[in-house]
């Protein structure tokens, strides 16, 4: 692996999941989305970065059945597996860096919140772009989170790129068209606030 591998691995080794700054006790917005983009529980979703999150819980309690985890840490998805108990037999669990990783099939949802934008080279960003498409089919929608132009410039110590919904949906097309957008305010758990830019995309 590489340094963001140990970076990521060492940081859900040490760290709560419920104390990281990206922590959240319900994922309600995003939760809300799949259920209205993809309302048939046989819908496949998978989670890109979807590190300790606990959009994993509210998928299967909507009963979702296909649903996978995809994150670079091992230790990030062993926090979701502890936390899950039996029901974590439910979810396929990938730990795989997304700019090395070639999917082997298609989802109808990809989830990502804040782990594109810790791609910060248009190499990376190119490899990130490839595996979306490999992983993705006509009628597929992406979900994406990522810090706002007038959010953040680092998280967990390290960079990320900012963006907008339109320089999200130049970054994704002409494969995905954008549907809905909208700037959230997230909280942190020590109370700061941290603007990001939420897109809904959809592939033609
Ligand atoms: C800020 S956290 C967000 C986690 C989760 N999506 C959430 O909202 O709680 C970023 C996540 O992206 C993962 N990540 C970073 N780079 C990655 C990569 N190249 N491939 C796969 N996962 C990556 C990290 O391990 C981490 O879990």
């Amino acid at each position: 692996m590489n340094e963001f591998h140990d970076h990521w691995q060492r940081v859900y080794g040490k760290k709560a999941e419920t104390s990281v700054s990206w922590y959240q006790a319900t994922p309600a917005r995003a939760l809300a989305s799949v259920r209205e983009i993809a309302p048939s529980l046989e819908a496949s979703i998978i989670d890109i970065g979807g590190g300790a999150s606990t959009l994993v819980d509210g998928l299967l309690e909507v009963g979702y059945t296909d649903i996978t985890v995809l994150d670079i840490a091992a230790a990030a998805l062993e926090k979701s597996k502890a936390r899950l108990g039996a029901r974590a037999a439910h979810i396929n669990w990938m730990a795989a860096d997304i700019t090395s990783w070639s999917p082997s099939r298609t989802w109808d949802v990809w989830h990502d919140r804040a782990a594109f934008h810790f791609l910060t080279t248009p190499e990376n960003q190119t490899r990130y772009l490839n595996a979306l498409e490999r992983g993705t089919k006509a009628g597929s929608h992406v979900i994406m989170s990522t810090f706002a132009l007038d959010g953040p410039d680092r998280c967990s110590g390290l960079p990320v790129q900012r963006y907008s919904a339109q320089t999200l949906a130049q970054k994704v097309s002409p494969l995905f068209k954008l549907m809905e957008e909208s700037q959230e305010q997230h909280l942190t758990p020590w109370g700061a606030t941290q603007s990001f830019t939420f897109a809904v995309f959809v592939r033609s």
